[in-house]
C-alpha cells in the first residue's frame, strides 16, 4: 500500500446504540447503551487498520455496524464513495460482497450440518446464482488450496477440524467471493496460542497477494502491532487516537494509549523493572453511565476540570496522527522536559519497549 491509495471504506460520525430494558411497568423504563458513539474512520485500498480497545469499548459493534448487521442510529459508512446505510436492502446486499467478514469463534460460526464445501460454497450461492455446479466445486477446491486445506476435505463437517482448520475455512468462505475488504473480528483470540501465528501470517499472505484492505480487531497489542499499517484506539465507544503502527507504539500521544501499551509486560525482566510503568487506574466505568465530557476522564492521570466538559475532538497532530485529547500538546512537552531533566534519552523506554514485541 502507497500513502496515495484510495480510501475505499469512509465511516463518518457513526452512532449505535442499543435499548436495555429495566424491566420496569413502563415503556421508558429502559437504559441507553451507546456503545458506537461518532466514530470516524477510513481504510485505503490494501490497507490494514487495526482497532484495539478493552473488552466492551464496540469494536464489534462497530465492525457488525460497518456490515449492516446491525443498525446505526446515525452517521454514514461510504463505501467507495456512497453511503452504505442509506441504500435499501437490495442495493446493500449487492455491495456486500466487497465486504466480508471473519469471526472471533471459528467453530461457532460454522453450521455443524453442512460440509466446508457447502459452506465455503455458500456466499458464491448468493452473489453468483448463475455458477454451475463444477464451477462451484472448482472454485472452492481453489480456495481451499489457498488458505492451506486439503482440497479433499471438502465434503468433511466441522467438528472433524480443528480450531485452525476452522478458522481457515472461515477465511475460504469470506475470501471466495473476492472482497475488497475484510472485517476480522479478533480472528484469533478464541485459538491455542501455538496456531494463533499461523493464522495471522496466513491472513497477511493472503491480503498481500490480493492487495485486500482489512479491519483487523484484537486485544492484543503485539498482534496488532505485526499486521497493522495503522492503529485505532477505543475506548467506552469513542476514538481516542488513530496513528501509524510505528508511531503508535513509539510515541503514543493520547494518555489513554500510552497507558495501554505501557501495560503489556516486557519480556525482558532487566528492561521491566527499569521503565517506569503508568497503569490504567481503576475500572471501565458502565457504558450505561459514561463520564460526562473526556469519557477516559475517570482514569485519566492528567483530567483537569476541564475534561468534564465536553467530548474532545479527533485532531490532527503535526505527524499526522488523530488524537482525542484536549491536553495531548502540553503533555507531550511535558513528558519530554521531564526526561531531558534526568538526562534521560526521551524516546529510549519507548523504544526498549517496542523491541520487546
Ligand atoms: N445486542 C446487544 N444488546 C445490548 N447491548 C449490547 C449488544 N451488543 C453489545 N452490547 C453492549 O455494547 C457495548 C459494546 O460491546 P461490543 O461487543 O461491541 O464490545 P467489544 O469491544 O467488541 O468487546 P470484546 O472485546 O469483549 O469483544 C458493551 O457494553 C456491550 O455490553
Ligand atoms: S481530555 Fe483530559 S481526561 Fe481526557 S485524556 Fe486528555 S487529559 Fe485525560
Ligand atoms: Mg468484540
Amino acid at each position: 500500500m502507497s500513502d496515495h491509495s484510495p480510501t475505499v471504506l469512509e465511516v463518518r460520525d457513526l452512532k449505535v446504540q442499543f435499548r436495555i430494558d429495566t424491566g420496569g411497568f413502563f415503556s421508558h423504563d429502559y437504559h441507553t447503551i451507546k456503545a458506537v458513539d461518532g466514530v470516524n474512520l477510513e481504510v485505503r485500498r490494501g490497507e490494514i487498520l487495526g482497532i484495539v480497545g478493552e473488552s466492551g469499548c464496540g469494536k464489534s459493534t462497530l465492525a457488525r455496524a460497518i456490515m449492516g448487521l446491525v443498525s446505526a442510529q446515525s452517521g454514514e459508512v461510504c463505501w467507495l464513495g456512497e453511503d452504505l446505510l442509506g441504500l435499501s436492502e437490495e442495493a446493500f446486499r449487492n455491495k456486500r460482497r466487497d465486504i466480508q467478514m471473519i469471526f472471533q469463534d471459528p467453530s461457532g460460526s460454522l453450521d455443524p450440518r453442512m460440509t466446508v464445501g457447502e459452506i465455503i460454497a455458500e456466499p458464491l450461492r448468493t452473489f453468483y446464482p448463475h455458477m454451475s455446479e463444477l464451477q462451484v466445486a472448482e472454485r472452492v477446491r481453489g480456495m481451499m488450496q489457498m488458505v492451506g486445506l486439503l482440497p479433499d476435505q471438502i465434503n468433511r463437517y466441522p467438528h472433524e477440524f480443528s480450531g485452525g482448520q476452522c478458522q481457515r475455512v472461515g477465511i475460504a468462505r469470506a475470501l471466495v467471493v473476492n472482497p475488497k475488504l475484510v472485517v476480522c473480528d479478533e480472528p484469533v483470540s478464541a485459538l491455542d496460542v501455538s496456531v494463533q501465528a499461523q493464522i495471522v501470517n496466513l491472513l497477511k499472505d493472503l491480503q498481500k497477494k490480493l492487495n485486500l484492505s482489512l479491519i483487523f480487531i484484537a486485544h492484543d497489542l503485539s498482534v496488532v502491532r505485526h499486521v497493522s499499517d495503522r492503529v485505532l484506539v477505543m475506548y467506552l465507544g469513542r476514538v481516542m487516537e488513530i496513528a501509524d503502527r510505528d508511531q503508535i507504539y513509539l510515541n503514543p500521544r493520547h494518555p489513554y494509549t500510552q497507558a495501554l501499551i505501557e501495560s503489556v509486560p516486557i519480556p525482558d525482566p532487566v528492561l521491566e523493572r527499569a521503565r517506569a510503568r503508568r497503569l490504567i487506574q481503576g475500572d471501565i466505568p458502565s457504558p450505561q453511565h459514561p463520564p460526562s465530557g473526556c469519557v477516559f476522564r475517570t482514569r485519566c492521570p492528567f483530567a483537569i476540570d476541564e475534561c468534564a466538559k465536553s467530548p474532545p475532538v479527533l485532531e490532527r497532530t503535526a505527524e499526522g496522527s488523530q488524537v482525542a485529547c484536549i491536553r495531548y500538546q502540553e503533555l507531550g512537552d511535558l513528558a519530554a522536559a521531564m526526561a531531558s531533566e534526568v538526562g534521560d534519552d526521551p524516546e529510549a523506554p519507548a523504544k526498549d519497549r517496542a523491541d520487546a514485541h
